[in-house]
């Protein structure tokens, strides 16, 4: 069989008409950077979020950076050490002191425990990660104290317990990274708020401090949604709903044939996961990975080193074995195949080869 970890092409060709529209218009208003297609998505995206306003910047590392500026964050900022290296790098080009906080070893969301202790005087502000698509737990986080920035790169269209994102805190930064839930076919990212003052301030500063003229008011910089990407993600916003709800479904159909698997740790989810990515904890990971492969099937690892041990955020000044729970996870965790349109019998394939590595047959 062949089965990559992602795949977008069924996604691209099924809304090809769309897309393709889009572009024709997008040609002839002869348009390119801060045009009607911009305007017209984040009000889309808005809306489909249930928030009041969004704003396109160039992807999602700027969207939490530009957020971190917008609310004039420089002191310590504490984050998950299990995610994309960039929530570190987003924290650190806007200036932020970078920290970071221990994973639940169930969900691998950040814990909101472990990062209320790590809390100081000094601390300015909280970046969670929804990570794989699954909120953490914004609604104890919110009430730490801090300025919260939510990562929700890998989240869109997740809701904590029926209320959106935006409920939480007045900044929610996404990625439209191509393999994203909801990806453009380059770079992108936006930011939701539903205040109007914090979009504002974000559309000056993605626009190197300028108010529409050529006269900057202060040093913002260069991040604009470009149009083009707006033309794919305007096409692909009205299948999102559809898109997670097969994700889910995937979710669900890997969770009922892995259960009890020797080997295998699940781990937890709850209902309002989109499903961005499918997650496991496997003994002998890297020989699974491999046996995967020869068969046909592809795998990820999200994220192989914790962000407090990458040489770039050294001056967290957190050794090894300092954050257990993210050290452990980043041994053990593999990405399995989840995308739109994937056979759903691709589910049962790959549980199946997964039974039969740890000998107990498909
Ligand atoms: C959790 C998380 N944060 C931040 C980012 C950065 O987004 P981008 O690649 O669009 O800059 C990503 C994606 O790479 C991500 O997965």
């Amino acid at each position: 069989m062949h089965l990559p970890v992602v795949n977008l092409k069924p996604a691209i060709d099924a809304t090809r008409g769309e897309w393709q529209a889009q572009l024709d218009a997008m040609f002839a208003r002869g348009q390119f950077i801060l045009g009607a297609g911009l305007a017209a998505f984040e009000q889309e995206y808005a809306a489909s979020l249930s928030a009041k306003f969004a704003v396109g910047v160039a992807n999602g590392t700027d969207a939490i950076s530009l957020c971190l500026r917008a609310a004039r964050v420089t002191g310590e900022t504490i984050t998950t050490a299990l995610s994309a290296p960039f929530t570190g790098i987003a924290i650190t080009s806007a200036g932020a002191k970078i920290k970071f906080a221990d994973v639940d070893p169930e969900t691998l969301q950040v814990d909101a425990d472990d990062l209320g202790n790590r809390m100081t005087k000094r601390t300015a502000a909280l970046v969670p990660v929804h990570l794989y698509g699954q909120p953490c737990r914004i609604d104890r986080i919110a009430k730490l104290g801090p300025m919260v920035i939510q990562d929700a790169c890998q989240a869109h269209g997740a809701q904590f317990e029926g209320r959106p994102l935006t409920a939480f805190s007045d900044y929610v930064a996404y990625s439209f990274y191509p393999t994203k839930n909801l990806g453009a076919l380059g770079d992108g990212g936006g930011i939701v708020t539903n205040r109007a003052g914090v979009s504002q301030r974000l559309r000056l500063l993605r626009d190197g401090g300028r108010k529409g003229g050529q006269v900057s008011y202060e040093t913002g910089i260069n991040s604009r949604l470009d149009e083009m990407q707006c033309c794919y993600l305007r096409a692909f916003l009205p299948h999102l709903p559809e898109w997670n709800a097969h994700r889910r479904r995937i979710a669900a159909l890997y969770d009922e044939a892995l259960s009890g698997c020797p080997g295998v740790r699940l781990v937890k989810r709850h209902g309002c996961s989109v499903s961005h990515l499918y997650v496991i904890r496997a003994a002998r990971r890297d020989k699974l990975r491999a046996f995967l492969a020869e068969r046909g099937i592809g795998t990820g690892i999200h994220y192989p080193v914790p962000l407090h041990l990458h040489p770039a955020f050294a001056s967290a000044g957190q050794k090894k074995g300092s954050l257990p729970h993210a050290e452990k996870a980043c041994r053990e965790i593999v990405s399995l195949p989840v995308w739109p349109y994937m056979p759903e019998s691709g589910a049962a394939e790959v549980a199946g080869r997964i039974r039969e590595f740890y000998g107990g047959g498909a």
